[in-house]
C-alpha cells in the first residue's frame, strides 16, 4: 500500500468541487487516511512547491495557493501516487484527458483544482510537511 499527498486547491474550494473530487477518489477505491481544511502560509506554499522556485510561474503559483482555503489529504491505495496523478490529469490543459479531474473541470494551467505528488519520494516529503506521521500511518 502506498500513500500520496492530495491538495484540493483554492479554486476547487471556491467552486464547491470538494465533494466531487473526494467522491472520485473514494469511488476508485482509494482510502483517505488524513484530511484537513486549512488556509496556508506563504512559507508552507513556498516549501511545498520549492522544486519550482526558479520558474517564472512560481510567484503566481504561491499567491494562488495562499488565496483561500485548501483541503489537504493523505490518500492511500495500491500505486496511489501514479493512480492519483492519472485521475488528476495533465498539467497542460490541452493535454488533460476528458474523464480526468482537470480534463472535466478546468481549462487553466495555474488554477487546476488538484495537486498530487509526482513520486513516492515527493509523497513522503510532502506528507511530512503537511501532517504528523501518526495522522496517516497506523
Ligand atoms: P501539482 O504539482 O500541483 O500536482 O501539478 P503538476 O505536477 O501537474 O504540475 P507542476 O509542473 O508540478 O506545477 C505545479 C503547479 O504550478 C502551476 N503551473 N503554472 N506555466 C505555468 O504557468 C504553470 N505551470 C505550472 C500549476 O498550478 C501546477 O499545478
Ligand atoms: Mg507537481
Amino acid at each position: 500500500m502506498e500513500s500520496t499527498m492530495v491538495l484540493i486547491k483554492p479554486d476547487a474550494v471556491r467552486r464547491r468541487l470538494i465533494g466531487r473530487i473526494i467522491e472520485r477518489l473514494e469511488a476508485r477505491g482509494l482510502t483517505i487516511r488524513a484530511m484537513k481544511m486549512v488556509r496556508i502560509s506563504r512559507e508552507l506554499a513556498e516549501k511545498h512547491y520549492a522544486e519550482h522556485a526558479s520558474r517564472a510561474f512560481y510567484p503566481k503559483l504561491v499567491s494562488f495557493m495562499t488565496s483561500g482555503p485548501i483541503v489537504a489529504m493523505a490518500v492511500s491505495g495500491p500505486a496511489a501516487v501514479t493512480l492519483v496523478r492519472k485521475m488528476i490529469g495533465a498539467t497542460d490543459p490541452t493535454e488533460s484527458e476528458p474523464g480526468s479531474i482537470r480534463g472535466e473541470y478546468s481549462l487553466d494551467v495555474t488554477e487546476n483544482l488538484v495537486h498530487g505528488s509526482d513520486s513516492p519520494e515527493s509523497a513522503a516529503s510532502e506528507l511530512a510537511l503537511w501532517f504528523e506521521q501518526s495522522d496517516y500511518v497506523d
